[in-house]
C-alpha cells in the first residue's frame, strides 16, 4: 500500500532525529534511518563507528536489527537521512550489505525506502529497484 503524505513526513523527521545520535568520530558523516512496520510502529537506527573500521554498523542495519531483536519481521518502508555533520545536502542510499539485510525481510516489490534532504525534497523507490535480482530466502527454500 503507498505511503500517504504524513507517513512519510513522519519517517522523515523520526530518521533525522535518529541522525542525531549517530556515533560518527572517524567519517563525521551522520545517518539516520526510520524503520516503519506494517502495524505502523518506527524503530530508528543511527550509524554506529568503531575505531576497527569495519565493525561499524550502518543505521538502516541498526534499525532492522532493533526491530528483528523485538520480534518484528513485517515492514513497509525506511526512510534514510545523511550528511556530513548531519547536514543534509544530498540523498544518502542505502549500502549493498543494508540492500541485502532488507532482502531477507521486506518483499522486494512492495518495501519503499525513502531517500529524503529534507521534508519536501525526497525519493522513493522500491526494494526491487535498487536491489535487482537480489537473493532471498526463496533460493534456499525458505518462506518468510
Ligand atoms: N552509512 C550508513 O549508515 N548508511 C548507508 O547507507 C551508507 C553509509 C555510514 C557508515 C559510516 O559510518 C558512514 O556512513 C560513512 O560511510
Amino acid at each position: 500500500m503507498l505511503l500517504e503524505r504524513q507517513e512519510i513526513l513522519k519517517l522523515i523527521r523520526s530518521a533525522v532525529e535518529a541522525m542525531g545520535k549517530a556515533y560518527v568520530p572517524y567519517s563525521h558523516f551522520c545517518v539516520g534511518a526510520a524503520l516503519l512496520t506494517c502495524e505502523g510502529k518506527i524503530y530508528q537506527g543511527c550509524n554506529i563507528e568503531n575505531a576497527a573500521y569495519t565493525p561499524t554498523n550502518c543505521a538502516e542495519r541498526t534499525a532492522f536489527f532493533k526491530a528483528v531483536s523485538e520480534g518484528e519481521k513485517n515492514f513497509r518502508a525506511i526512510c534514510i537521512v545523511g550528511g556530513m555533520e548531519g547536514v543534509l545536502t544530498g540523498y544518502t542510499a542505502p549500502c549493498g550489505v543494508c540492500r541485502q539485510v532488507m532482502r531477507e525481510f521486506c518483499v522486494p516489490e512492495e518495501f519503499q525506502i525513502i531517500l529524503a534532504k529534507s521534508e519536501e525534497e525526497y525519493k522513493i523507490y522500491t526494494l526491487a529497484q535498487l536491489l535487482p535480482e537480489g537473493f532471498g530466502p526463496e533460493n534456499l527454500g525458505k518462506q518468510v
